[in-house]
């Protein structure tokens, strides 16, 4: 039998296709909150995925962002994000993916994360490294917040209460840039491949970042929250980095939850 992250490796490239397919002809979008959308191929590779897991795995819980899994006294539960990027999606911005974590007695111990933009596998087994297309991949070496290249997401709900705003300026201010790419996924799997040191958001749900955290970790990085304590899926933000970093970014963080800003915002005019 496939191990767990073969198996999640198929389906991530079968939806990975049928999600390409959709892209292709420009799907319309619904929004499912103010600035929160979904589309017709967010259920179809739900669907798709579901099926398979259950297929596969008939006695697994899954957790599904468009809700379609189900619960089961199992000690294997799945976290599927079908289209993690929906925004970029709808847009026709190619950066988008698909996702599926593994947990077992509330550990992580699988996950994959598939852009078919790029034909790029992210993969992870507890224990076993992580990978991209196969090969090892390795966290950045970046030592200083000074040199580093980081990464952040805001999230589609409660847009107005998000203070990442803050955040991000103060990082953008600090750090030789810091990307927004709208796909979590991606941001995390680029963490773990050292294409960024590190990505921080506040308010993701537990299947943006399962597969994720795990890539994070098998790369030898590191995740907590944003106050460096420890992390799980439903901690209300998240810190993920080269390990290298982490401490000098929590303390960063630590002065601006507390309202110091060594770089004040510039007056509009
Ligand atoms: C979103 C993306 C985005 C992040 C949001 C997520 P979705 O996922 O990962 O980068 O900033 O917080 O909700 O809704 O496209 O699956
Ligand atoms: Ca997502
Ligand atoms: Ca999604």
């Amino acid at each position: 039998m496939a191990s767990f992250v073969e198996a999640a490796a198929e389906i991530a490239h079968e939806a990975g296709s049928l999600l390409r397919h959709y892209f292709e002809r420009r799907v319309a979008f619904e929004m499912k909150g103010d600035y929160d959308l979904v589309t017709e191929a967010d259920r179809a590779s739900e669907k798709l995925v579901v099926e398979r897991l259950s297929k596969q795995f008939p006695l697994h819980g899954i957790v599904a962002e468009e809700g379609g899994g189900h619960d089961s006294p199992s000690e294997y539960r799945w976290y599927v994000d079908p289209l993690d990027g929906t925004t970029n999606f709808a847009h026709s911005y190619p950066v988008w993916n698909v996702t599926l974590g593994l947990e077992k007695a509330g550990e992580l111990i699988a996950g994959v994360v598939f852009d078919p933009n790029r034909d790029e596998l992210f993969t992870a087994e507890r224990g076993a490294g992580a990978f991209l297309n196969g090969r090892r991949i390795h966290v950045s070496g970046a030592a200083r917040v000074a040199d580093s290249l980081l990464s952040t997401g805001f999230p589609n709900h409660n847009r107005a209460t998000n203070p990442n705003i803050h955040f991000f300026h103060e990082l953008a201010m600090s750090a030789h840039g810091v990307r927004r790419g709208g796909s979590a996924a991606i941001d995390l799997a680029y963490v773990a491949a050292g294409r960024l040191d590190g990505f921080w958001e506040i308010g993701l749900s537990p299947w943006d970042m399962a597969a994720g955290i795990l890539l994070v970790e098998e790369a030898g990085g590191v995740c907590t929250d944003m106050r460096g304590t420890g992390h799980h899926l439903k901690s209300p933000h998240i810190l993920a980095d080269n390990g290298a970093i982490h401490n000098e970014l929590v303390s960063l963080f630590g002065a601006i939850w507390l309202g110091r800003f060594p770089h004040a915002m510039p007056p509009v005019a």
